[in-house]
């Protein structure tokens, strides 16, 4: 069991990052220590040059991401957390499978049509070819079980695609280069939506902070944006076909169910037929529970910049020990000569 992802150093992580993925990375670091099998989790900083960015932000969210995570429940010392820049093979397995990526499968990508809209010709290149680098990164380790929220599923599914290909044009039936990877989604929060539009995915890039609930957010903080969250004039439903065309409702009985551990059915059990006058501050009181202890741990973390520069130092020296196998194996592969 190999279990590898990222997340994006720009912006404040959020709600949605934890209960889409983050939370699946504790779980599974956990089952794969058990399993004898290891978990990778790495900063994506180099994902973060596709759009413009601030350097000195850069680097500030880059350690503020790491002290988040730690505060979420992974272990340096059960799982290898690093960020892409200090592991160089990356990048060189990205240009590897350059060869491979078709620039039809890129052009479909949903990210890359929303991200660049009516402006493709303006983008960077590194937006367009996002994906292959995040192939890179979950191929460069075998990975098995790639942790993440639903929005990132056809980037995985190109990841398998590539794979499949690279296996077939340069392996061998008995030695395929590169193991095809499984998303794993959870099945209640797989896409927590904005607190403003229960039409938008919550999203680092918001403009508005009141769009999402930050890991870093204090109590009361927590508390006001869920007050203030959009929704409708209805009582909530006693069943899940009533919250079909309530995307605010449904949004905010999802989180809910994710965060206290039951289904959507077993909220509405509990609260259909109530308003959001009792269910806001009962949500609002579970979140600050959850995501309290996180916060409370974050704050403790964040200033330690040494402790945090050590973390990532000590898991690229991993990363690149465990990456190194099969970045060799696919240049042999291609009839790269290196001596
Ligand atoms: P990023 O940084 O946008 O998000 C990190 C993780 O959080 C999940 N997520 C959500 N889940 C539920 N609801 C939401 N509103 C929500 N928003 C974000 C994402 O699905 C993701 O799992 N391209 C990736 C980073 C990446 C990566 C990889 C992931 C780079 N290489 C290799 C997996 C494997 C990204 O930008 O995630």
């Amino acid at each position: 069991m190999r279990v590898v992802s990222g997340i994006q150093p720009t912006g404040k992580p959020h709600l949605g990052n934890y209960l889409g993925a983050i939370r699946n990375y504790v779980k599974l670091q956990d089952d794969a220590h058990a399993a004898g099998g290891e978990c990778l989790i790495f900063i994506a900083d180099l994902h973060a040059l596709s759009m413009p960015h601030d350097p000195a932000d850069l680097r500030a969210s880059t350690l503020e991401l790491v002290a988040t995570l730690v505060a979420c429940g992974l272990n340096p010392d059960k799982a290898i957390l690093f960020n892409q820049a200090q592991v160089p093979l990356h990048t060189e397995l990205q240009w590897l499978l350059n060869g491979t990526a078709r620039m039809g499968w890129l052009n479909r990508m949903t990210q890359w049509k929303d991200k660049a809209g009516k402006n493709r010709e303006g983008q960077s290149v590194a937006l367009f070819t996002y994906p292959v680098l995040q192939a890179a990164d979950v191929l460069l380790y075998q990975a098995t079980h790639v942790p993440v929220g639903e929005d990132q599923k056809q980037h995985l599914e190109l990841a398998r695609d590539i794979a499949q290909k690279f296996n077939n044009d340069f392996g061998t039936e008995d030695t395929p280069i590169f193991t095809l990877p499984q998303p794993i989604i959870p099945a209640e929060a797989a896409r927590i939506m904005s607190l403003r539009d229960g039409t938008a995915k919550m999203s680092k890039s918001d403009p508005s902070d009141m769009s999402r609930i930050n890991l870093s957010d204090d109590a009361d903080t927590m508390a006001q944006k869920i007050k203030k969250a959009k929704t409708d004039p209805e009582p909530l439903p006693s069943e899940e076909a009533g919250l079909a065309d309530r995307p605010e409702a449904r949004n905010l009985v999802g989180i809910y169910a994710a965060l206290s551990g039951q289904s959507a059915a077993d909220v509405l059990r509990e609260y259909g037929g109530q308003g959001f006058g009792g269910f806001k501050p009962a949500l609002a009181d579970l979140l600050v529970a959850r995501l309290g202890p996180i916060r409370d741990r974050f704050v403790a973390l964040k200033d330690d910049s040494e402790a945090l520069d050590a973390i990532l130092a000590r898991g690229a020296a991993k990363a690149r020990e465990r990456g190194k196998p099969t970045l060799d194996a696919a240049y042999r592969a291609l009839g790269l000569v290196r001596h």
